[in-house]
């Protein structure tokens, strides 16, 4: 075991990341300016200096930029949502001027939403250095018909017009990634999951304690983490949450590695007898 969180490269982008991030939907609007600093200062900590947001997330991202204001240490992934450009330049002017960087990491074109023009201001935006990386989100069956369809995604990563793709992907619905990350790995693509524990649903029917000692698991979350690492072709997983000792647990979690085949199998058979996940944004 390594003392803080693994990192693993995202080819085309030429990066190394940490396996885990930080999540910011639904979680840090709600709690106060200490806990979030601590929350961000846990992360930097164990090695997993990484966020993710965006602009439509309440105050989510304002909050963040306010306590990441001029720190180039983490790496900022962030999103574009609007499909009007005078909208879009409006929002990013907000974002560089909120983080205070003459760039962002990792701009993603949030569930596909306008992707085909959006994606060509964002190679603009790369050539002219404001945004390092470009990316796509998406969400298999969660897509509020909104932005592209699954076969815009296919067409995004096989003419390989991204740096990173953000999907969801967990134990209980383990076959929705299946051709997706075959071929973001093809292109070297970093794969970034979301929604790990199904937005918190997937925690609510642990297996037993003996289930968990026979994977090697110390906890539930653990092994959802660690089911996601079982993928090589996922770059880094993203747990929200607003409280700084489960982001400590999650980093914890995935010093562990990823579960072996029949572990993993194991864990999404559990997965997927547990309440289903709530769709997200
Ligand atoms: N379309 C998109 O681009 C899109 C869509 C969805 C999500 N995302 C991104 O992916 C991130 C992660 O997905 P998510 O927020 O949907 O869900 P998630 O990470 O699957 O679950 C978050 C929930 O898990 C709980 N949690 C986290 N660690 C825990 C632990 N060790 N023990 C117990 N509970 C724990 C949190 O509660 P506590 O606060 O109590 O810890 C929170 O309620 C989002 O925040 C967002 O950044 C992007």
């Amino acid at each position: 075991m390594t003392s803080t969180v693994p990192t693993r490269p995202a080819r085309k982008a030429g990066v190394d990341l940490p396996v885990l991030g930080l999540g910011t939907w639904r979680t840090i609007d709600g709690i106060g300016p200490d806990r979030l600093a601590d929350l961000l200062e846990t992360a930097r900590t164990v090695g997993a200096p990484l966020v993710d947001t965006a602009p439509v997330y309440s105050d989510a991202e304002a909050r963040l930029a306010r306590q990441l204001r001029a720190d180039p240490s983490f790496f900022v992934a962030t999103k574009i949502w609007d499909t009007d450009p005078a909208a879009v330049e409006a929002v990013f002017a907000r974002q560089l001027a909120g983080y205070a960087r003459s760039g962002i990491d990792l701009l993603q074109v949030h569930n596909l939403n306008g992707w085909r023009a959006n994606l060509d201001w964002l190679d603009r935006q790369k050539a002219a250095g404001r945004v390092r990386f470009s990316g796509v989100t998406y969400q298999f069956d969660h897509a509020f018909g909104l932005g592209g369809s699954r076969a815009d995604l296919a067409h995004v990563l096989a003419a390989d017009l991204v740096d990173f793709v953000q999907v969801n992907m967990n134990a209980a619905e383990p076959d929705l990634a299946e051709d997706v990350l075959p071929a973001a790995a093809a292109a070297g693509i970093g794969v970034i999951v979301m929604r790990p524990f199904g937005e918190g649903a997937l925690l609510a029917s642990p297996p037993p304690d003996g289930f968990l000692r026979e994977l090697g698991c110390a906890s539930w979350p653990e092994a959802l983490l660690r089911w996601v690492l079982a993928h090589p072709q996922v770059t880094t997983v993203l747990t929200a949450t607003s409280r700084p000792e489960h982001f400590l647990a999650n980093a914890a979690a995935v010093r562990g590695g990823p579960l072996g085949p029949a572990e993993a199998a194991a864990v999404a058979a559990h997965a997927r007898s547990a309440p289903g996940a709530r769709p997200g944004r």
